[in-house]
């Protein structure tokens, strides 16, 4: 593996080590919360608040693994002398990459409804943003062809909306049982793109070579199946 194929697998990494292990213990302590708020049951008084504080960090974690994704696939694409427009445009998507980054920060700390809604909107539009690249791969951009269901950018983009909502929401989602509900609602949602993601990631990785068998794997057609002939084995040297 060289410096490049690592970098390609810090996104996959960080899901499967931080994201994942974390969305279980935010589930759990959301059944508990309900729980204790529906059935009255015996589960310790914090657990709305663990969840919440959880859910925080899993709304960051995914947040920040799709900012790696997406830098990582812009910046690699081709060497970065040859970068497609040049400093001028490298520069700009940097700005942006950074503005992301601290919209969330951000969103962290503020407490006015009017400035959480609008770090959450500008952090997501700074993903949506980079992900739009020509860079960054995307099955299909029409929500009417089925390869745009399967695909693994636009459930992120979806994901990191739902959580960005979330994170925006947290306190009438304490407060107000109608934004309990729409909660609810929306990440019942977010854990069925959560599998969703852990199935078109995996698939993406088997589908993306290494570097230095990208040149052979990717003059095979990808529509057809098909793949040009190897090239003939060197005859050894007759004695
Ligand atoms: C897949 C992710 C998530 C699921 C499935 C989920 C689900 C739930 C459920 C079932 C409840 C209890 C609702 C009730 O009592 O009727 C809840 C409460 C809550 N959730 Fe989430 N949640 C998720 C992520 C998040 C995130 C990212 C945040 C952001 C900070 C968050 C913040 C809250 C808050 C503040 C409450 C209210 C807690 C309380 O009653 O004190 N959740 N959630
Ligand atoms: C919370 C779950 C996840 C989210 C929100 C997410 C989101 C994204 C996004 C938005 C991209 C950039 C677009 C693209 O290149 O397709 C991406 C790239 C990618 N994802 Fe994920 N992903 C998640 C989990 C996973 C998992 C579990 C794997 C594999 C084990 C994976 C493998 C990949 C690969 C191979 C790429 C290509 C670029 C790279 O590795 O940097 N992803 N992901």
């Amino acid at each position: 593996m060289q410096t490049v194929d690592w970098l390609w697998l810090i996104h996959p990494a960080l899901a499967v080590v931080l994201v994942y292990p974390l969305l279980g213990m935010v589930l759990r302590l959301a059944r508990q919360t309900r729980e204790r708020r529906i059935h009255h049951s015996k589960e310790p008084a914090t657990v709305g608040r663990d969840h919440a504080d959880l859910g925080q960090w899993l709304a960051g974690a995914v947040v920040a693994i799709v900012l790696v994704a997406e830098a990582v696939v812009i910046a690699t694409g081709k060497p970065l002398a040859g970068f497609e427009g040049g400093p001028g445009r490298l520069g700009l998507l940097l700005l942006v990459l950074i503005g992301s980054g601290v919209a969330l920060a951000a969103l962290w700390r503020v407490r006015q409804p009017v400035y959480r809604a609008s770090f959450a909107l500008l952090c997501w539009a700074g993903v949506i943003g980079l992900g739009l690249q020509p860079e960054v791969f995307r099955r299909s951009d029409n929500p009417l062809d089925p390869a745009f269901w399967q695909s693994h950018f636009w459930g992120g983009i979806g994901l990191v909306g739902l959580m960005l909502f979330s994170m925006a929401g947290r306190p009438e989602i304490h407060r107000e049982l109608r934004w309990r509900r729409l909660h609810l609602s929306l990440n019942t949602l977010a854990a069925l793109i959560f599998v969703a993601q852990g199935i078109s990631g995996p698939r993406d990785l088997l589908e993306i070579p290494l570097s230095w068998q990208k040149p052979t794997v990717f003059s095979c057609d990808f529509e057809r199946l098909t793949c040009p002939p190897p090239a003939m084995p060197q005859q050894p040297p007759s004695s």
